[in-house]
């Protein structure tokens, strides 16, 4: 049976789903296409006991307004399209496709037996700053909008949704505009049947914070937001608090400096309560600016610590998520460092104290300036290659236009018909991230994998890259 399903797969080329969970990567659905679920919420379904990802639907066309798509799985790595939960309506006030149809969230109301959808609604300028409403007796929809609302009168803008464990009672986070009287977060309870917001429990005054999303463990709750910055990345921060009505502490950091929340933004977490562990991921959205609609996923194991009242999140390229029992494992890959590398064209290696040799390689331009990395080792299927890079030698802004990524080529065994395209979202000065591409390789360890520059919208240079590591392929 495998041998004839791999057999079909490749015959209909079609990219296979990752067991591993890959932030950053290209992740597709069972039906080989690439998820199109932004600013996600993640609900798990008792009934079918399932996992529920519910996000925007972007197109090139109508970033804002595509509508909310659903995927569902049982293990949270392969994931099965439900299509369009909440398709956009044309001429409509609120779900038409030049309206705005942000950071949707679902929760289940025993109450009333039926699936309550919230999300930031508004008109192409923003001025609305409503939260729509809308319901499905199904988890998978078709939802039927109900309304749109300014809650308890106020402004809403960016849109989160949290249920208590330990009541089941659900709240509705949201930051409250950017004008003088604005610039707030709010928790606000929620009425048993999700149909209303009864009251405002809690207001993070001031702090000018969007993407909200709160988790709860034993002692605590989290209070998890991004700065704003629009489409560009920034350092999420988070509160701690005995009780959703606080005192909320003080906001801090929670991933390492300048590395822009590994360049991405808040936009859920997910508890998995497992057999051994329970484990938190946080959710977030890696946006590219200058096309919003193909912006990836990052997906982290939160790490808690209870007596220290810290949470943060470490970086894994891969790793491998059970949900039964909660647990998470690194993969380990194999590195190859720029110092083994060879150079062509202007391309060349570089002093670089904060590099993993304390060299990086640079100049890479076009498709004459190239670096290569040699004497690969490859499984003969496809596996996840991370690659390690800075964006130092580029700013972010030139002439006015924010260019937020380098884009790089890559080939493998110098077979133009194997070439891929790598985005490489810009970071700090000297902070080195990395980005993963799925490559197949030749069994052995005579592979290449050659690196030139692609047009990023201003030039050809492609992000400086520190090494490489090639994960096993899966099974
Ligand atoms: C996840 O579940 C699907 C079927 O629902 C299965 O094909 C896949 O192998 C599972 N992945 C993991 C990592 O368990
Ligand atoms: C997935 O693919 C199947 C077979 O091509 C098709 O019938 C189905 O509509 C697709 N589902 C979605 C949600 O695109
Ligand atoms: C959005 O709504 C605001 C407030 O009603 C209004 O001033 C603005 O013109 C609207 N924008 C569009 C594009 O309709
Ligand atoms: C929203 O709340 C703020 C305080 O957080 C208040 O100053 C403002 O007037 C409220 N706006 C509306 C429309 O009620
Ligand atoms: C939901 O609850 C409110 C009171 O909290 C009630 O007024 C309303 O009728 C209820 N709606 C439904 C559909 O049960
Ligand atoms: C890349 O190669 C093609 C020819 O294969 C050439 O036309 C193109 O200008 C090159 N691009 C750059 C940026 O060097």
């Amino acid at each position: 049976m495998r041998s004839l399903h791999t057999f079909l797969v490749a015959l209909l080329a079609i990219p296979a789903t990752s067991k591993y969970i890959v932030p950053g990567g290209r992740w597709h659905d069972t039906n080989g296409s690439v998820i199109n679920a932004h600013g996600a919420g993640i609900t798990f379904d008792q009934k079918s006991g399932r996992f529920w990802w519910f996000g925007e639907y972007k197109t090139e066309d109508h970033p804002e307004g595509g509508g909310v798509s659903v995927y569902s799985s049982d293990n949270l790595s392969t994931w099965t399209s439900g299509g369009m939960a909440l398709a956009p309506i044309e001429g409509h006030p609120y779900i038409s496709p030049e309206n705005v149809i942000q950071r949707p969230k679902v929760a289940y109301s025993a109450e009333t037996d039926d699936y309550h959808m919230w999300w930031h609604a508004d008109n192409s300028t923003y001025g609305l700053l409503l939260q729509g409403h809308a319901v499905s007796d199904t988890i998978n929809g078709p939802y039927t909008f109900v309304d749109a609302v300014a809650p308890l009168g106020n402004w809403s803008q960016d849109f989160g949704m949290f249920t208590d464990y330990k009541d089941g009672r659900s709240y509705a986070l949201y930051s409250n505009g950017d004008s003088a009287n604005g610039r707030d977060v709010y928790i606000s309870s929620i009425n048993s049947n999700l149909t209303a917001l009864e009251k405002p429990i809690y207001r993070f005054p001031k702090f000018d914070l969007e993407a909200p999303t709160i988790l709860q463990t034993d002692k605590s709750y989290w209070a998890l937001m991004s700065h704003k910055t629009g489409y560009r990345p920034n350092n999420v921060v988070a509160f701690r608090a005995d009780s959703l009505i606080g005192p909320w502490s003080q906001p801090f950091i929670v991933a390492p400096l300048n590395t822009r929340t590994f360049n991405s933004q808040s936009t859920f977490t997910l508890q998995i309560s497992g057999t051994k562990k329970t484990t938190h991921l946080y959710i977030g959205d890696q946006w590219d600016s200058n096309s919003v609609w193909d912006s990836r996923y990052i997906w982290l194991p939160i790490q808690i610590d209870e007596e220290k009242k810290t949470l943060s999140l470490d970086w894994y390229d891969v790793y491998d998520l059970n949900v039964k029992t909660g647990e998470w494992t690194p993969i380990k890959g194999k590195s190859y460092s720029a110092k083994n590398a060879k150079t062509k064209g202007d391309a060349y290696k570089q002093e670089a104290n904060f590099a993993t040799d304390d060299v990086i390689l640079t100049g890479i331009y076009g498709n004459d300036s190239t670096v290569t990395f040699e004497n690969v080792e490859g499984d003969g299927k496809p596996q996840w290659v991370s690659f390690y890079y800075q964006t130092g030698g580029t700013p972010d802004r030139i002439g006015g236009s924010w260019q937020l990524r380098r884009v790089s080529s890559v080939i493998v065994n110098g077979d133009p018909s194997t070439t891929q395209t790598l985005y490489q979202r810009d970071t700090h000065k000297g902070i080195i991230l990395s980005t993963p591409l799925q490559l197949t390789l030749k069994k052995g360890k005579k592979n290449t994998i050659s690196v030139g520059g692609l047009y990023n919208g201003f030039d050809y240079k492609g992000a400086d890259l520190d090494r490489i590591v090639v994960y096993p392929a899966e099974e």
